[in-house]
């Protein structure tokens, strides 16, 4: 039997619709807060994603060579396919420019719970808007997002200058070794870097960085930086608009990207792969070939979000089986067609069974059997069953769309 490749996953109706109920509602809010949807292709040239952060990334993607011999990657996220569409496109559109996105990305990953080959993220990207309250109304939209969808989560907040403050002594190959050790939280990986490199002093200063909570604790700690007001400003409108957070000066942000604000969002009720949401703020489009605009964005873990939420219930529409005899089967399809042109999802057997085997088979599947015999047939009427109670009458058809009409949603 063929099995699906390594890290990726299959997805049977009912938690398809789980999916789409949970997106929807997120593609809403998203709309909800001026945010139209993009939509880019699902594989680029590789150059895109190498461009800022070097070849070492292609470790961690799915490449291809095309038979024109073009180097080409799988998206391995979406900010930077998003920005080379704004560079290409969207110079003309009046800005802020803000859109969201919701698609698969492929990242060539060690396959474990919550982290796959395949995984969707919802993001978004506000570009051409450099002022706190840019970066404050995307925080917001994440969290309006997680919390409409109901994810318990904690959201930390952070800015890279004091890091790159505390680091900027090091090569910047050193720095890039740092930010990734920091950003995997391997504190081990970290000492015998800082070791190797006789920067050992660092260590106890990068862990109470990591570990203040307030600006003002780590101002007094690393000392005046020309971002100071800038930091505070940002925190000060995230309480003045009552979003909840936690500041954390130790977020690093795996992509290299980011320029200042920073944020990751956890969700409380998972393991080990339990971050949600990442973002910041980042200059891209200037690499691009465009205007070197600020723009701040993120992407929510679709998948982790659905693992978060557990069991979803999502309403069901009342649905109608046609249960009918040869001798009645074209009027079965014309009774079907009305239901279905009145908004009810109906079925017509296929299997050319008894009415027996169908009515038990529709037991399962439906919400109501319409038994359609010759008698039926002839007075134009149904027989319509309701298969949770068992009550069963003759109808006409536009009786009986009225009766099941009015069961609702399940
Ligand atoms: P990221 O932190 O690499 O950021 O990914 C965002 C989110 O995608 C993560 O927080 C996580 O929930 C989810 N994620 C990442 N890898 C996997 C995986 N292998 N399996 C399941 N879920 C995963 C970005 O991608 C940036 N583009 C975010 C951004 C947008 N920054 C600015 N704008």
């Amino acid at each position: 039997m063929l099995q699906r490749p390594r890290g990726t996953r299959d997805f049977l109706p009912e938690e398809m619709e789980r999916r789409r109920f949970i997106e929807n509602r997120m593609r809403q809010i998203g709309r909800k807060w001026g945010y139209r949807e993009v939509c880019t292709p699902a594989f680029e040239d590789l150059e895109l994603f190498t461009l800022r952060s070097g070849e070492g990334i292609i470790q961690e993607m799915y490449t291809f060579e095309d038979k024109g011999g073009r180097k080409q990657a799988l998206r391995p996220e979406l900010t930077a396919p998003v920005l080379r569409l704004f560079v290409n496109e969207g110079r003309t559109i009046p800005k802020p420019v803000r859109w969201y996105y919701f698609s698969d990305c492929f990242r060539y990953e060690r396959p474990q719970k919550g982290r796959y080959r395949e995984f969707w993220q919802f993001g978004v990207e506000l570009i051409g808007a450099g002022s706190p309250y840019a970066e404050v109304e995307v925080i917001g939209v994440a969290d309006a997002i997680l919390r409409g969808c109901g994810v318990s989560f904690e959201m930390k907040v952070g800015h890279l200058a004091p890091m790159k403050h505390l680091l900027s002594g090091l090569e910047p190959a050193s720095q890039h070794a740092v930010m990734g050790f920091l950003d995997k939280k391997d504190f081990e990986g970290l000492a015998s870097h800082l070791a190797s490199i006789r920067h050992e002093e660092l260590l106890d200063s990068l862990m109470s960085l990591i570990n203040c909570r307030e600006a003002g604790d780590m101002f007094s700690q690393i000392g005046d930086i020309p971002e100071r007001s800038r930091i505070e400003q940002v925190f000060e409108i995230l309480n003045q608009a009552e979003i909840p957070y936690t500041c954390n000066f130790g977020i690093a942000r795996g992509l290299d990207y980011y320029t200042g604000t920073v944020f990751e969002g956890f969700a409380d009720n998972l393991g080990a792969e339990n971050q949600i949401v990442g973002g910041g703020t980042y200059r891209l489009a200037h690499l691009f070939g465009g205007d070197d605009v600020p723009s701040c964005g993120f992407a929510i873990g679709f998948d982790r979000v659905m693992v978060s939420l557990g069991e979803v219930s999502v309403p069901q529409p009342i649905t109608v089986g046609v249960a009918s005899m040869e001798e009645s089967r074209e009027y079965a399809l014309r009774v079907a067609r009305q239901f279905r042109d009145s908004g009810i999802p109906a079925t017509v057997d296929l299997m050319e069974r008894g009415l027996g085997a169908q009515l038990a088979h529709l037991a399962k599947d439906a919400d109501y059997a319409l038994i359609l015999g010759k008698r039926e047939q002839e007075r134009e009427c149904v027989s319509l069953k309701n298969l949770r109670t068992g009550e069963q009458k003759e109808l006409s058809i536009p009786d009986a769309i009225a009766e099941v009409k009015q069961g609702g949603d399940r």
